[in-house]
C-alpha cells in the first residue's frame, strides 16, 4: 500500500459500475471520473498552462518517445524535471513510448529486448527497452508512469495476441525492477490482449497479482469496431481491483468514455480536442462543427452558451469562424481551449451525476441497453 498513490472511491451508481472516485498523486489530486489532456511535446498543443488550468484539468499526459528524441530526458531532468520545465503544477503521466514507436516510427524491429528504431529526427538508431523506458520516466518525473507494452494493430491473429500479451507481462516484470522511488511515481501496468476477450481476461488477472498503484486498458481505438471497445472495457474493468484506479488509454469520445464509466472506469486520454481544436473544429454538446462553415459566418452567438470556458465567453462563432479561415493561431487556442473544456465537463457532469445517484437518467442518450446488463 503506498500512501501516496491513494485512491478513494466515494460513491457508487446503483445501477452499474460507475464510480466517482479521488486519486491522490504528490502534486494533488484527480477526482474521477475525469479526462486528461495530452501535452505530447510537454505542452497541450496551443495552450498556455494558466489556460489549461482554466479548463479545469488536473493531471496531464506527456510522451516518453517525443521528450526523449527532443529534447531528452537529461535536459529536463536538469530543468528539475517536466512540472517545472513545462510549469504544469498539477499532477502528470507519462506514456512508456511503447504504443508511440510502433504507431510512428517506420523503421523499426521488435525483439524480447525491446524494441530499436531509427529516429525520425535525426536517424540515429534507438534501442527502447522497458528499463530504458523506465529509466526515462523517472527522469522526466511524472506521477504516474506507464509500463513498457506492445500495443499490437488490429486485426491480429490470436497466436499473435498470445505472444505478444505475454511478452508485454514479462516486459511489465522487467519495469517493475527498474521502477524506482515508488513513493514519489507510481507504475501503472498495461493489460492488452487485443479483441480476444478470454485473452484480455487472463491478463487482467495475472496483473491484478502484482498488486500496482493502479492499471490501465491499452489496445483499444487501435481500428476495431467501436462496439468491440465497450465489450473489452465491459470484461476487463470489473476484473481491476476497486481500490485502484482505472484508465482507458486513448479513448476521448462521448459515447465511449459515458460506457466505459459505466462499467467502472475513472480515467481517459486523447488528443482530439486539441486535434479537433486545429483543425477548426468544436465539440459542442456531444457533436462535431466544421467552424469553416460558412453558416457561422453571421453568428454571433457563442459556440455554446452553457459553456463557463473563455471562449464561449468572450467570442462569438462569426468571430471563430473569421479567424480559422484566417488561419490565424488565435482561432486554434480558442478552439482547443474549448474542446478540452468541454471533454474535462463532460466527465465533470458524470461525476456529479454519480454523486447524486442520477448518471443512468442523465446520461441514457448515451448508454445503450447493453450498459445495463449484468457481468
Ligand atoms: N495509448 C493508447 N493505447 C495505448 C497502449 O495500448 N499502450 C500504451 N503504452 N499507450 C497507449
Ligand atoms: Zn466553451
Amino acid at each position: 500500500m503506498n500512501e501516496n498513490f491513494t485512491f478513494k472511491s466515494i460513491a457508487r451508481c446503483s445501477h452499474t459500475q460507475a464510480r466517482a472516485g479521488i486519486f491522490y498523486t504528490p502534486h494533488g489530486v484527480v477526482e474521477t471520473p475525469r479526462f486528461m489532456p495530452v501535452g505530447t511535446v510537454a505542452t497541450v498543443k496551443t495552450l498556455t498552462p494558466a489556460q489549461l488550468e482554466a479548463t479545469e484539468a488536473q493531471m496531464v499526459l506527456a510522451n516518453t518517445y517525443h521528450l526523449h528524441l527532443q529534447p531528452g530526458e537529461e535536459i529536463i531532468a536538469k530543468a528539475g524535471g517536466l512540472h517545472k520545465f513545462m510549469n504544469w503544477k498539477g499532477p502528470m503521466l507519462t506514456d512508456s513510448g511503447g504504443f508511440q514507436v510502433f504507431s510512428l516510427s517506420k523503421m523499426r524491429k521488435i525483439s524480447e529486448d525491446g524494441v530499436i528504431f531509427r529516429s525520425p529526427r535525426n536517424g540515429d538508431i534507438i534501442n527502447l527497452t522497458p528499463e530504458k523506458s523506465i529509466q526515462i520516466q523517472n527522469a522526466l518525473g511524472a506521477d504516474v508512469i506507464m509500463a513498457f507494452d506492445e500495443c499490437p494493430p488490429y486485426p491480429s491473429d490470436r497466436s499473435t495476441i498470445i505472444a505478444s500479451t505475454e511478452r508485454t507481462y514479462r516486459w511489465l516484470e522487467r519495469c517493475i525492477n527498474a521502477h524506482e522511488c515508488p513513493q514519489d511515481r507510481a507504475l501503472f501496468g498495461i493489460v492488452q490482449g487485443g479483441v480476444y476477450l478470454d485473452l484480455r481476461q487472463a491478463a487482467a488477472e495475472s496483473l491484478v497479482k502484482l498488486d500496482l498503484p493502479g492499471y490501465a486498458i491499452g489496445g483499444v481505438s487501435v481500428g476495431e469496431p467501436a462496439e468491440l471497445i465497450e465489450k473489452i472495457v465491459k470484461v476487463t474493468a470489473p476484473l481491476l481491483p476497486a481500490s485502484k484506479p482505472r484508465y482507458l488509454m486513448g479513448v476521448g469520445t462521448y459515447r465511449e468514455m459515458a460506457q466505459a464509466i459505466a462499467w467502472g472506469v475513472d480515467m481517459f486520454d486523447c488528443v482530439i480536442p486539441t486535434r479537433l481544436g486545429r483543425h477548426g473544429a468544436a465539440l459542442v454538446q456531444g457533436e462535431r462543427w466544421n467552424l469553416r462553415n460558412s453558416r457561422f459566418r453571421e453568428d454571433f452567438t457563442p459556440l455554446d452558451e452553457t459553456c463557463p470556458c473563455y471562449t464561449c465567453q468572450n467570442f462569438s462563432r462569426a468571430y471563430l469562424n473569421h479567424l480559422v479561415k484566417c488561419q490565424e493561431v488565435l482561432g486554434y487556442t480558442l478552439l482547443s481551449l474549448h474542446n478540452t473544456t468541454e471533454l474535462i465537463r463532460f466527465t465533470t457532469r458524470i461525476r456529479e451525476a454519480i454523486l447524486s445517484d442520477r448518471f443512468t437518467e442523465e446520461f441514457a442518450p448515451w448508454l445503450n441497453s447493453t450498459t445495463t446488463e449484468s457481468t
